[in-house]
């Protein structure tokens, strides 16, 4: 049905004739290891099965036009391969753009122009990562239209290439990475100082994930993204001239109080704490799926949230009002914020049983303290990105 509106849509826009193709790149959540991406660490995120539907037909032209059936009030937003800059007027464009942008500083040149119409059901700006995933769909795209020989990991680099350098944006593989390599009913086990990764089949017998979403936007360009990662470096550096290490990620609990001093600055001190025991956290809370003890996962979780909060100091009253009032509910195995923080979405393990509970009574006591409602999504896992017809 949705495929069939969007397809629609498109011929509405930009015409019915010629080669139209479909394709599908999934959001993503992640489940524990939040800011250790960027610092060596470990991450477990999954794919969901909402997303970003791109239809599109290649044009004999240089000429880009695109359309968002999420931003329709901005029109056809046009563009071309020979003027690939970010523009500030026409936001979301700069994704799939920087892209094209990302294929060619790569060695992999566009020769052709398309029509590019999106449609994406994941809540944007909401930390389910619709911007890695307008990214790997555009990726994906490019390699199903032009044959670039690029494979999944491929377009999770080139995606956070582009991200970097196109968009300003310093984030870590986490996103582009979860979305590229989705596969349905894991989550990825992935260390980001190697990229070696590892499936982990996520069966919570009589539970289910709950995206709770603080509807607080959250720019990451904005947002203080960049000054988090710089706090990390300039720790990791001090830390450099005491213990021999390449990461935060490399260091245990115990190395971390034994070489903290080298650290001159108490804020700075509290970032690197939260990578390195939040990063152990994460080994800790995949051993602990592998071995069936949810309720250890739970516990782990929420010692993420309260990390981010204190010491990374990245949540804030929305996210913080969420996970507090969830942590209440019985049936909560565990609840934290997830994706960058600042605003978007918290991610929780509730028992079926409670799920309906969960919703109304998380949903009612944070619409009466923060004064607006939140919305709330029980999800599944699901796959990568692929060519729908
Ligand atoms: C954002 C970034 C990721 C990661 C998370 C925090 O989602 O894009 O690379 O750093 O924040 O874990």
């Amino acid at each position: 049905m949705m495929q069939e509106q969007i397809l629609a849509k498109f011929k509405e826009i930009f015409g019915a004739e010629g080669d139209i193709r479909l394709y599908f790149a999934p959001g993503r959540v992640n489940l524990i290891g939040e800011h250790t991406d960027y610092n060596g660490g470990h991450v477990f995120p999954c794919a969901l099965t909402i997303g970003t539907y791109g239809a599109v037909r290649q044009r004999e032209d240089n000429k880009l036009r695109f359309f968002s059936m999420n931003f329709e009030k901005f029109g056809v937003l046009e563009s071309s391969l020979d003027d690939l800059k970010p523009d500030k007027a026409a936001n979301w464009t700069n994704y799939p753009k920087g892209v094209m942008w990302a294929f060619k500083e790569k060695g992999m040149q566009v020769t052709k122009g398309m029509d590019l119409l999106l449609f994406g059901n994941i809540p944007n700006g909401s930390g389910l990562s619709s911007s890695a995933s307008v990214e790997v769909l555009t990726g994906y795209i490019l390699k199903d239209l032009f044959g670039f020989e690029v494979t999944n990991q491929d377009l999770a680099l080139i995606g956070q290439y582009s991200e970097n350098n196109f968009n300003g944006v310093n984030c870590g593989i986490m996103d582009q990475f979860a979305i590229a390599m989705g596969k349905a009913d894991n989550a990825i086990f992935l260390d980001t100082a190697t990229l070696k990764f590892d499936y982990a089949p996520i069966k919570l017998t009589g539970a289910k994930i709950i995206i709770s979403c603080t509807n607080k936007k959250r720019g990451l360009g904005d947002s203080k993204y960049n000054e988090r990662r710089s706090e990390c470096e300039t720790a990791l550096e001090e830390l450099k001239s005491v213990v021999s290490i390449n990461s935060l990620g490399d260091l245990t609990e115990e190395q971390f109080e034994q070489h903290k001093d080298a650290i001159q600055d108490e804020t700075r001190k509290k970032r690197a704490k939260h990578a390195v025991y939040e990063n152990q956290r994460t080994l800790k809370a995949v051993d602990a799926l592998k071995s069936g003890d949810v309720k250890l996962f739970g516990e782990l979780m929420n010692a993420s949230h309260v990390s981010l909060r204190d010491d990374y100091e990245v949540t804030g009253i929305e996210l913080d009002t969420m996970v507090e009032e969830a942590w209440k509910i019985e049936g909560v195995i565990g609840s934290r914020m997830t994706g960058a923080g600042f605003g978007g979405c918290t991610v929780s393990i509730v028992k079926e049983e409670a799920v309906d509970t969960f919703i109304e009574k998380v949903g009612k006591a944070y619409e009466e303290k923060i004064g607006y409602a939140g919305d709330f999504y029980v999800v599944e896992i699901g796959d990568g990105p692929t060519r729908l017809s």
